[in-house]
């Protein structure tokens, strides 16, 4: 029997899965596309997620499930890019979600200092994770949402675009994603591997660099489970004709020393004048390096956060988006300190505390579509291994609802931990995967 002749009905797909079988290439098809056209029901699509998320799905499932859904939208191609008469390389990052993750922000008008294209089509927040495009909007006049023809435009003019997604690519994705956040099916590692890479296939880049993130703050809670999702990914690129590489990060501890939206574009600031966070100007580069390499340059990308050349391209891309790069940014109305409660060294710093913190205080959504403070969120004034003093800020929060301090406090509770002995933070970076 053909793919063509063959009949399928949700309740037996979800019954093989149920079962533990392997799913046919047809019943994939034929599942992803009726769930799209909705004549496959939300909560018939949500049991298949649930088995899925229990029973796992084998390579060539995987494989399968990200071309259907690929396969319901449009898919974008950045290889007519020119500049100069010269054909321009594209290439992007996706992070799998952190506390404090504002690494686009610098990374991308980095790398586009050195000529090279980084369509970086990116998403908004909900949950504990902020959404890179709910901190740029931190910046007066700044707008997430580009035309195909704009962001093709300002890919050859400035090279670095962090767009919003069109509707277009992948939308099996976006309908199936929003069934996952609500059915608790959310961390699976066929399901987490075919719908980043579903998006990033669509887009159209010719590679990718993949930040897996590891620890309590990620989907991924052991090195072992990121490495398997960070294998599968790397396949599926590859398969695709995508050059794609993943470095595997610690995401146990939020990144730099400041979550919420316009206190990360503050932080990336820094980086971008050359200084910052040492985590975060640590991971900036190491995957610029990647993301260069891949483009085809050779270049040490720490030279252009020294000479003023990445910042002179971050201007750039903010006010080809409307943005005014000079514009002084939002401040929250309130802010608490909050003082450590023994003196010491700081030997841990729980990423989720924080991130729910951040997001109680107003930097994050509850629900899709609704606002976030510019200002609101978390700093916090002592790395791993600074010495911090009883009675003195540990944490500053801060929010335009001083009712939500009392919920963020709740969050931070038992979140830093004081040592007596120094412990210098290891490398962020755990592993790299290539095909
Ligand atoms: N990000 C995505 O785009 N999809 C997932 O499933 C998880 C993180």
């Amino acid at each position: 029997m053909t793919a063509q002749t063959e009949v399928f009905d949700a309740v037996s797909v979800i019954a093989a899965k149920r079962d533990g079988k392997a799913l046919t290439d047809g019943q994939i098809d034929w599942m992803i596309d009726n769930f799209t056209t909705g004549a496959v029901a939300d909560y018939q699509m949500a049991a298949l997620a649930m088995a899925i998320y229990l029973n796992g799905m084998d390579r060539r499932e995987i494989a399968r499930w990200t071309a259907a859904m690929i396969g319901t939208g449009e898919r974008m191609d950045f290889s007519g890019l020119r500049r100069d008469g010269r054909s321009l390389a594209t290439t992007d990052k996706h992070s799998t979600g952190g506390v404090g993750d504002k690494i686009t922000l610098p990374l991308t008008p980095l790398v586009a200092s050195y000529g090279v294209a980084v369509p970086q089509l990116s998403g908004r927040g909900l949950g504990h994770t902020g959404g890179t495009l709910d901190k740029l909007e931190a910046i007066r006049g700044w707008r997430a949402d580009l035309t195909n023809a704009e962001m093709f435009d300002q890919l050859e003019r400035v090279g670095g675009v962090i767009c919003a997604a069109g509707s277009g690519l992948a939308p099996a994705d976006k309908k199936l994603y929003a069934l996952r956040d609500v059915t608790s099916t959310v961390e699976s590692i066929p399901l987490i591997a075919s719908s980043i890479m579903s998006k990033k296939i669509a887009e159209g880049t010719a590679s990718l660099v993949l930040d897996v993130k590891v620890g309590k703050g990620a989907f991924m809670k052991t090195e072992q489970q990121a490495r398997e999702l960070a294998e599968t990914m790397v396949a599926l690129g590859h398969d695709s004709g995508v050059n794609t590489v993943a470095l595997l990060t610690d995401m146990s501890t939020p990144l730099g020393r400041s979550a919420g939206n316009a206190l990360e574009v503050a932080e990336s600031l820094e980086v971008l004048s050359g200084g910052g966070p040492s985590d975060v100007v640590e991971l900036t580069l190491a995957l610029a390096r990647e993301m260069l390499t891949l483009a085809g340059v050779d270049a040490d990308p720490a030279e252009h956060l020294a000479d003023g050349s990445a910042m002179d391209s971050w201007n750039a891309m903010i006010a080809a988006q409307g943005g005014d790069p000079a514009a002084p940014l939002p401040v929250a109305q309130h802010t608490l300190d909050v003082p450590a409660a023994a003196s010491g060294v700081l030997t841990g710093l729980d990423a989720m505390g924080v991130g729910i913190a951040a997001w109680r205080l107003g930097a994050g959504r509850e629900r899709q579509g609704e606002p976030v403070q510019a200002g609101a969120g978390v700093t916090w004034h002592a790395g791993l291994g600074d010495s911090v003093t009883a009675g003195e800020p540990l944490f500053t929060l801060h929010t335009d609802t001083p009712e939500k301090f009392d919920a963020a406090l709740a969050a931070l509770d038992g979140a830093a931990t004081i040592g007596e002995n120094p412990q210098p933070r290891d490398s962020l970076i755990l592993g790299r995967v290539s095909a």
